[in-house]
């Protein structure tokens, strides 16, 4: 059977190499042997189905029982659009993130800062028809990773995305404008082309700014082709 999607493949220095040398944890787990092709059937192309019945939705990383989390409230949205430029709609995303002194909800994050009662961190939403996401968090903190001396995570989001099936996976990291970290970053700069890094921050939206309550910002996604945004390799 031949490939019942035939995706376009990505625009060289568009996504980081599985083995980025000044991404250290990188050399321990990218493979060390040339993939295997797998044929890409009707499974691989619209599976899993991923429902919000399934999987409830949570947009709002903002508030734990009704209680504020601290830190600057902020809203993110965007749209999902796969490589010709066509909204992706129901598509399940899920983000998480560190609070606002940039810690994660999680034992294995040892970080000398404090936790929040009231921030979790995750959520997760679903694409409307016309590809457009949103959800409410508050901005994340910096916070060390022992990459070398003296290293420090620009402040980002981690997303995961499915589109429509397992062959429009896509996991990365939204970062925000002017961060002044960004430059340092192997992880940011794994990603060769210029263009494609921007692709990884998110600008200042005043139309998703709400007066008197939160900051806005927005983030589109582009599943796979030329125009993708980079796919980057979860460190934690
Ligand atoms: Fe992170």
């Amino acid at each position: 059977m031949s490939d019942p999607t035939p995706y376009a493949p990505h625009a060289p220095g568009s996504q980081p190499p599985l083995d980025a040398p000044a991404y250290g944890s990188t050399h321990k787990r990218h493979p060390k042997l040339a993939p295997i092709r797998a044929p890409l059937t009707l499974t691989e192309a619209t599976s899993p189905r991923l429902t919000p019945e399934r999987f409830p939705p949570e947009a709002d990383m903002s508030r734990v029982n009704g209680k504020d989390a601290l830190g600057q409230r902020i809203i993110v949205g965007g749209r999902v659009l796969d490589e010709a430029g066509r909204p992706v709609p129901h598509a399940m995303v899920e983000v998480w993130q560190a609070n606002a002194a940039g810690r994660y909800h999680h034992p294995g994050d040892t970080h000398d800062a404090p936790l929040d009662p009231n921030f979790l961190g995750r959520a997760r939403l679903f694409t409307d028809a016309e590809g457009w996401y949103r959800y409410t968090t508050i901005q994340p903190g910096a916070y060390p990773w022992r990459n070398h001396h003296n290293a420090w995570r620009p402040v980002h989001i981690h997303y995961s995305l499915f589109g429509a099936g397992f062959a429009q996976r896509m996991v990365t990291q939204m970062y925000f404008p002017g961060d002044p970290l960004l430059p340092l970053d192997p992880i940011f700069n794994a990603v060769p082309d210029e263009a494609a890094r921007d692709r990884l921050i998110a600008r200042f939206d005043l139309e998703l700014t709400v007066p008197e309550w939160a900051l806005g910002y927005r983030f589109d996604i582009v599943l796979r082709g030329p125009a993708a945004t980079p796919f980057e390799e979860d460190h934690a």
